[in-house]
């Protein structure tokens, strides 16, 4: 915990102190109760009653003073350190990849960066306070106590150190049982989120009642465990009541007997009884550490789980620099081997070269693994090193941003973000202009339909665009890698929701631009592809044949069978 208040140390410090003068101010009282109980009906004992009020006054006058400081600074302090721990969480889910993304769901990272941080948070603040209160109050009421008598404070607080097994019995149960509501409550928010996000899917299959269950029963499972949890918190609770209250049958019962025998004044027993009755909140505030401490534990637990990963795909140590950012861009894929994990190859002795100026087309069947070796070229997977050359250099020296900035890439699921067109399409360079985010748009035939939209360029997008069709969806990232305009370009299968005759106009105004550009272009349909130079068909992974479309239909094989294919599913189409 230290690690995160240390940036803070001034305003911990401060704020402890303020804590410090609240719980002495507070103390003093039942000092001064006693002596106006022991002068009471004695002569000229009104000069001191008032004075002892004033005291008293006093007292209240500080004791809302500093706790207005000790909260203005700590909430404030651990404002900071939850921003801290927020902050440092998503920088690091910035440099994480498909690989960990592919095992996370939004649902559980959103619960995590909101709902754990929030009982850190706690932590910082109550957590402490209680923290503080148990110990320091406690030990200055014992003091206080003390300085009455000893022996007496012995008998007080003997049933005191019940407390220990108490407290015991029930950290562990409370942490584990923290962790597994933080946990629900994960599985909670990753159903919501995939409910409302795939909300299409789950109307269209008639599934609202199904899902209305499912959730009872995800809901229920979060209600139980919180419900079990608050059992414990309930019980712990309880029984520090209890064992105060052991406590005060004890110093009434040897108290009284005291006063009666004329041992102790009435105004110390008084006195006395106001600390032991001050011990209730230094008590209470264990238990309440204890809640805190065990949820906010488990909650730093779960952020750290993420924190502590470490991204699989970073900059080399000693990267390649290019003196400027290359103009060109000559690839190639030598020999390239790829498997997820332990399984088997998806990508088999691939080798592939586009050189400036040239557009290599890539057909395959549905798996092939098209999409994984475009991954696998802008290194949002990783790669073995030696495999894939940019310029002759291998991609794993450059550094990330170097890299990526050589690659208009236009990914097979279009993803807008929920902003304005401009801001989408500007997504790579926000300071561009009007007239340049047009032409980009322009090329990607999309000019007509923004100008259609009542606020053109600043018509907001819904949700990952949900208010675009398909195409004009895809049409968007297409204008976005336009107005990139690197050196490689990559489309995988860009062109699926656009109509032949649209994707004949966008790829004809881009010619100008592909003329110095390496072009990679993935698709299903073989009328994308009559713009490639050079076509390379992949198959399970394999590279099966290689060609112009004219020597791949004289070959008379894969790219053949699907040329026929789709001639006869147009036909049948026509027809
Ligand atoms: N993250 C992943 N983990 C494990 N296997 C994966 C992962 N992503 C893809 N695969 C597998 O890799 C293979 C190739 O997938 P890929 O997306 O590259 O195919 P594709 O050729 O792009 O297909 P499509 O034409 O449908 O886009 C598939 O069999 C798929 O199941
Ligand atoms: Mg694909």
């Amino acid at each position: 915990m230290w690690k995160y208040i240390k940036k803070y140390k001034l305003l911990f410090f401060i704020s402890l102190l303020a804590l410090l003068l609240v719980d002495f101010s507070q103390l003093l009282i039942p000092r001064i109760i006693g002596q106006i109980y022991d002068t009471l009906g004695e002569e000229g004992s009104f000069r001191f009653f008032l004075i002892s009020g004033l005291k008293i006054a006093g007292l209240g006058l500080s004791v809302f003073a500093f706790r207005f400081f000790w909260r203005i600074f700590l909430i404030r302090m651990s404002r900071k350190v939850e921003r801290d721990i927020r902050e440092n969480l998503f920088y690091r889910l910035l440099t994480f990849s498909q690989h960990f993304f592919g095992k996370w769901n939004t649902g559980d990272l959103m619960a995590r960066a909101i709902n754990d941080i929030n009982h850190i948070q706690r932590m910082f603040s109550f957590g402490i306070v209680s923290i503080f209160d148990a110990v320091v109050m406690g030990l200055m009421t014992l003091g206080f106590m003390l300085s009455y008598d000893v022996k007496f404070t012995l008998i007080a607080v003997s049933p005191l150190s019940l407390l220990t097994f108490v407290v015991l019995y029930f950290e562990k149960r409370i942490h584990r049982l923290s962790l597994l509501v933080q946990n629900r409550f994960s599985r909670l928010s990753t159903f919501v989120q995939e409910d409302f996000s795939g909300n299409f899917v789950l109307k269209s299959l008639n599934r609202e009642e199904e899902e209305k269950n499912r959730f009872a029963s995800v809901s229920r499972d979060y209600l139980d465990k919180n419900v079990r949890l608050g059992r414990i918190q309930a019980l712990l609770h309880a029984s520090i009541t209890f064992i105060i209250a052991i406590s005060n049958v004890l110093v009434i019962y040897v108290g009284g007997k005291n006063v009666i025998n004329g041992i102790t004044s009435k105004g110390d027993l008084i006195a006395f009884l106001s600390y032991l009755n001050m011990m209730v909140w230094p008590m209470i505030a264990i238990g309440f550490a204890i809640n805190i401490h065990q949820r906010g534990r488990a909650s730093l637990e779960r952020v750290e789980e993420l924190t502590g990963y470490k991204p699989v795909i970073t900059d080399p140590p000693n990267p390649f620099l290019p003196e400027k950012k290359p103009e060109t861009l000559s690839v190639e894929v030598r020999d390239l081997t790829f498997s997820f994990g332990e399984g088997a190859p998806i990508l088999e002795n691939v080798s592939l070269s586009i050189a400036p100026g040239e557009t290599v087309g890539l057909i395959g069947r549905i798996g092939s693994g098209k999409s994984t070796l475009v991954k696998l070229l802008s290194r949002l997977l990783k790669t073995g090193d030696d495999t894939i050359f940019f310029n002759g250099v291998d991609i794993n020296r450059y550094k990330l941003n170097d890299l990526r900035a050589l690659i208009s890439y236009v990914p097979q699921e279009p993803f807008l973000f929920s902003t304005t067109i401009r801001e989408n399409v500007a997504y790579y360079d926000t300071s561009l202009d009007d007239e340049a985010v047009m032409e980009a748009l322009r090329k990607a035939d999309l000019s007509g339909t923004i100008e259609e939209m009542p606020a053109g360029l600043d018509t907001s997008l819904g949700e990952r665009g949900v208010n675009l069709s398909g195409g004009q969806k895809q049409r968007m990232t297409i204008a976005r890698a336009i107005l990139k305009d690197a050196p490689f370009f990559i489309f995988d299968d860009s062109f699926s929701s656009i109509d032949t005759d649209t994707e004949e106009r966008i790829l004809t105004s881009l010619a100008p631009l592909f003329e110095n550009k390496s072009v990679l272009i993935i698709a299903h349909r073989i009328s994308t592809l009559r713009y490639a130079d050079r076509i390379v068909v992949l198959d399970e992974g394999r590279i099966v044949e290689e060609g112009t479309h004219q020597e791949l239909l004289e070959a008379r094989g894969a790219y053949y069978d699907i040329f026929n294919r789709q001639k006869l599913e147009e036909k049948l189409g026509r027809e």
